[in-house]
C-alpha cells in the first residue's frame, strides 16, 4: 500500500486487497470503510476521489481493513447497524441486526388498526432493534425488552436512549419471561436458533463475531423455544399475539412446540427470499 494515498487510491487498493481475500463484497466494504476514516458518506468519496489522506486517516483505513481481511464485518467496524431505518449501535454483547428479522417487525406491524396503547415484550432484545421498530411505526404502543447479557441490556438501553424512544420503552435483564408479572397484547422473540451442527459451517463473520449465545440454539436448534413457549403463555392477553422468528426448516417443529404449550398456530411469515421467518401465534 503506498504511503500517500488519495481516496480513490485508498478504494481501489481496499478492494483489490478484499477481493484477493474472496470477500463477498469488496468494492462496497472498502468504500464504507474508508468513508468511515475520512468521515465522508460513501455516495461522496468519488466526488473527493482526489484528496489526499492525512496520516491518521490512512491509519484508521489500515487497521480497518486488516481487521476487516480478519473477517471482521463491515457493521462491526463502523459500530453500527441500519435496521426498519434506523442506526443501532453494536457491542460485542448484541447480535448484529439481520434484514430477515424485518420479517417479524412487519407482521407485528399488520395489528396496528389495533385501538388502545398495546405493551409489547421482546424476549432476547439484543440491541433491541425488533422493540424499537414495532414502536417506531406504532406510536402507542410501550413495552419492555429482556436479554440475559447484561451488557445487551445496557445496548439496548443506549440505543433507546439515542432514537428517542426512552420514555416507551424499557431494558431489563431476565431468563426469558421468568419473574415478569405483567400480561402483554404482543410478545415477539427472535431466539437463538442455530443447531450445534451448523454452527461451525456459518461464515466466520458470524462464529468469530457474532456472541455465541445469540446463535446457539442447542442440539437440534430448538431450545431456545422449549424454555421459551412454556414462560410465555402467562404472559399474554387472551386476545394477545405470539410472533416467534424462526430458521429454515423449523416452521413444523416450532409449531408442534406452540402446540403442546397452549397455543395455535394463526399465521407464518415469510421473508424476502420466501422462507417461512416468523410464526404468528395465539393462546389456544
Ligand atoms: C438471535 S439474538 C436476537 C437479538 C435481537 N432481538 C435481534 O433480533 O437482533 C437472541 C438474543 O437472545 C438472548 N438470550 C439468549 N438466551 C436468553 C435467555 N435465556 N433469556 C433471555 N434472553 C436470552 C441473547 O443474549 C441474544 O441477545
Amino acid at each position: 500500500m503506498t504511503e500517500k494515498w488519495t481516496i480513490g487510491h485508498a478504494v481501489s487498493e481496499l478492494t483489490a486487497a478484499f477481493d484477493a481475500d474472496g470477500l463477498d463484497t469488496p468494492r462496497l466494504d472498502a468504500r464504507i470503510l474508508v468513508g468511515h476514516a475520512v468521515k465522508l458518506e460513501p455516495s461522496l468519496l468519488f466526488a473527493r476521489a482526489d484528496r489526499v489522506l492525512t496520516d491518521e486517516e490512512s491509519g484508521l483505513v489500515r487497521d480497518f481493513a486488516a481487521r476487516r481481511q480478519q473477517h471482521e464485518p463491515v457493521s462491526r467496524i463502523v459500530g453500527h447497524r441500519g435496521f426498519w431505518g434506523m442506526d443501532f449501535a453494536l457491542t460485542p454483547d448484541t447480535l448484529d441486526p439481520r434484514a430477515d428479522t424485518e420479517t417479524v417487525v412487519a407482521a407485528v406491524l399488520n395489528l396496528r388498526t389495533a385501538t388502545g396503547a398495546p405493551r409489547i415484550l421482546d424476549l432476547g432484545t439484543g440491541t433491541g432493534c425488533i422493540l424499537l421498530a414495532i414502536l417506531k411505526d406504532w406510536p402507542r404502543a410501550s413495552g419492555i425488552g429482556v436479554d440475559i447479557k447484561p451488557g445487551a441490556v445496557t445496548a439496548a438501553a443506549e440505543n433507546a436512549a439515542r432514537l428517542g424512544f426512552s420514555s416507551r420503552a424499557v431494558f431489563q435483564r431476565g431468563n426469558w419471561a421468568d419473574g415478569l408479572s405483567e400480561t402483554f397484547d404482543v410478545i415477539v422473540s427472535n431466539p437463538p436458533y442455530i443447531a450445534a451442527t451448523e454452527l461451525p459451517a456459518l461464515a466466520p463473520e458470524v462464529t468469530r463475531f457474532d456472541p455465541k449465545l445469540a446463535l446457539s440454539g442447542g442440539a437440534d436448534g430448538l431450545t431456545a423455544y422449549r424454555a421459551l413457549i412454556p414462560s410465555v403463555r402467562r404472559r399474554l392477553a387472551p386476545k394477545g399475539r405470539l410472533f416467534l422468528e424462526i430458521g429454515i426448516r423449523q416452521a413444523d417443529p416450532v409449531t408442534r412446540l406452540l402446540t403442546a404449550g397452549g397455543f395455535s398456530l394463526r399465521a407464518e411469515h415469510r421473508d424476502l427470499g420466501g422462507v417461512v421467518r416468523c410464526l404468528e401465534a395465539i393462546p389456544a
